[in-house]
C-alpha cells in the first residue's frame, strides 16, 4: 500500500481467526489495514519533501513585492502551470483552493446570481460539498432524465461511495459541472465535456489544505470571497507549501491511475468471494462502470456500522459510506438516491483500496470480514 506496511497480525487477530494468523504471521503488533482510499489517502513521499522543503524556504507571503515574496509567488505560478499542463487546460483558468468543499461553493455561489432561478439538472448522489450550495438554487431537478430546458448540469465523474462513474450530459448551451474529487488519480477525467471542475489534493497522495477549481473564464461567475489573490477569484494568503504538495502530488497521477487499474482483478476477486456467502449480499453497482478500487457492499440484515466497528477492531478501516456521514446515523443519501431502502443503506460498507494494496491484505480483509458476518 501507498505509505503504509503491510503489518504483521497480532494474537488478537490469531484469536479473531486462525487464517489472518496463518496469513499474516503472529508477533504480537496490533495491525492496520486501510482499505478507506475514497476517504483520504496518505500523502505520496515526494509531496512530504516538497512540503517540507517550502514550509523552510518559501514562508514568505507570495503578495509581496520583495524577493523572498517573489519567490514564493514564482514557485506558485510554476505549480499553476505544471498542474495546468496535466490537465490540459489554461493556468489561468485554475483557482487554488483550500478543499473540493470551498471550490464547489465557489463555484456554485458565484453561479448562482446568472444561474440560481433557471433549471439545474443534479446528480441526486452528489456530495454534500455541492448539494448544500445547491440548497439556495430555485430550481434543482434530479438527473437522470431529459434535461431539456437545464442553464446548469451538475453531475460528479466518479461517486465516492459507490464509485459509479458517469457520463456528462450534453445540452447546447447548459453550463456543465463536473465534481472530480474521487475520479481524479483513480481513472482518466476529460474536461472537454464540461465547463468547470473541481479536484482535491488529499485524494490523491497530496496535502489537506490544496483543491482546484478549473473554470472557463466565459463562464457567468461573480467572486464571493474577495481580495487580491487569485486575480481576485479567491482572497486569502496562498498556502504555499499545500500548493506545491497539490503540484507534486499530480505529477504521480498518471503512475497512480494505471495503481488503481491494477487493483480491479483484485476487487472483483473481493467481491466474488463476498457475494458467494450469501444471496442476501449484493455489490451496488457491480454492472456499471465504476472505480476499480471500489466496492459498496450491501450486507443485508446486519448493521453497516455495526461491521464498520468490528471491523476497525479487528484492524481494518473500512467506511459505511462517505466519510463525512460515518459517526453520523444519517443513511447515506447516495445508495437511497439508487433506489435503495434507509433499511438496506444502513446495511452498506464502503470498501476502497488505496494503489498498491496486495493480495495478502485484502486475503486478510476476507477473513476478517467472513468472521465478521459469521460466514
Ligand atoms: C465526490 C466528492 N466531492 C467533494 C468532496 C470534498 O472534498 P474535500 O475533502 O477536498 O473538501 C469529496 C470528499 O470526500 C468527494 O468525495
Amino acid at each position: 500500500m501507498v505509505g503504509l506496511q503491510v503489518p504483521s497480525f497480532g494474537s488478537g487477530a490469531g484469536a479473531l481467526d486462525p487464517i489472518l494468523a496463518a496469513i499474516l504471521g503472529d508477533t504480537g503488533a496490533m495491525p492496520r489495514l486501510y482499505f478507506d482510499a475514497n476517504a483520504t489517502a496518505p500523502p505520496h513521499p515526494a509531496v512530504l519533501d516538497v512540503m517540507a522543503r517550502a514550509a523552510r524556504e518559501l514562508w514568505a507571503n507570495p503578495t509581496s513585492t520583495h524577493r523572498e515574496g517573489q519567490a514564493a509567488r514564482h514557485a506558485i505560478e510554476e505549480a499553476r502551470r505544471s498542474l495546468a499542463e496535466g490537465l490540459g487546460v489554461k493556468p489561468a483558468e485554475l483557482v487554488f483552493c483550500a478543499s473540493a468543499t470551498e471550490a464547489l461553493h465557489l463555484l456554485l455561489r458565484g453561479l448562482q446570481p446568472a444561474l440560481g432561478s433557471k433549471p439545474a439538472f443534479v446528480n441526486p448522489g452528489e456530495h454534500s460539498a455541492c448539494l448544500n450550495p445547491l440548497k439556495d438554487w430555485a430550481d434543482v431537478r434530479w438527473l437522470p432524465g431529459g434535461c431539456e430546458g437545464a442553464a446548469t448540469i451538475v453531475q460528479m465523474a466518479a461517486n465516492n461511495e459507490t464509485g459509479l462513474l458517469y457520463d456528462m450530459p450534453q445540452v447546447p448551451g447548459a453550463v456543465r459541472i463536473k465534481d472530480c474529487a474521487q475520479a481524479w488519480g483513480k481513472v482518466p477525467v476529460d474536461l472537454a465535456t464540461c465547463d468547470a471542475a473541481v479536484f482535491s489534493g488529499h485524494k490523491v497522495g497530496g496535502p489537506r489544505g490544496a483543491a482546484l477549481l478549473w473554470m472557463r473564464p466565459e463562464l457567468p461567475w461573480v467572486p464571493i470571497m474577495e481580495g487580491p489573490q487569485e486575480r481576485r477569484r479567491r482572497g486569502g494568503t496562498e498556502d504555499t507549501p499545500a500548493i506545491l504538495g497539490l503540484a507534486e502530488a499530480a505529477k504521480h497521477v498518471p503512475e497512480r491511475i494505471a495503481a488503481n487499474a491494477a487493483l480491479q482483478p483484485m476487487r472483483d476477486a473481493f467481491e466474488a468471494e463476498v457475494l458467494g456467502w450469501s444471496k442476501d449480499y449484493e455489490i451496488l453497482g457491480k454492472a456499471q462502470p465504476r472505480l476499480p478500487n471500489t466496492s459498496s457492499l450491501l450486507l443485508r440484515g446486519h448493521s453497516g456500522e455495526a461491521v464498520q466497528m468490528a471491523l476497525d477492531l479487528a484492524g481494518f478501516a473500512v467506511s459505511t459510506g462517505s466519510a463525512c456521514h460515518s459517526g453520523a446515523t444519517k443513511p447515506s443519501h447516495a445508495v437511497m438516491a439508487l433506489g435503495y431502502s434507509e433499511a438496506e443503506a444502513r446495511s452498506v460498507i464502503r470498501v476502497s483500496m488505496l494503489p498498491g494494496t496486495g493480495e495478502l491484505e485484502v486475503q486478510a480483509l476476507i477473513a476478517a470480514l467472513k468472521f465478521v458476518l459469521k460466514r
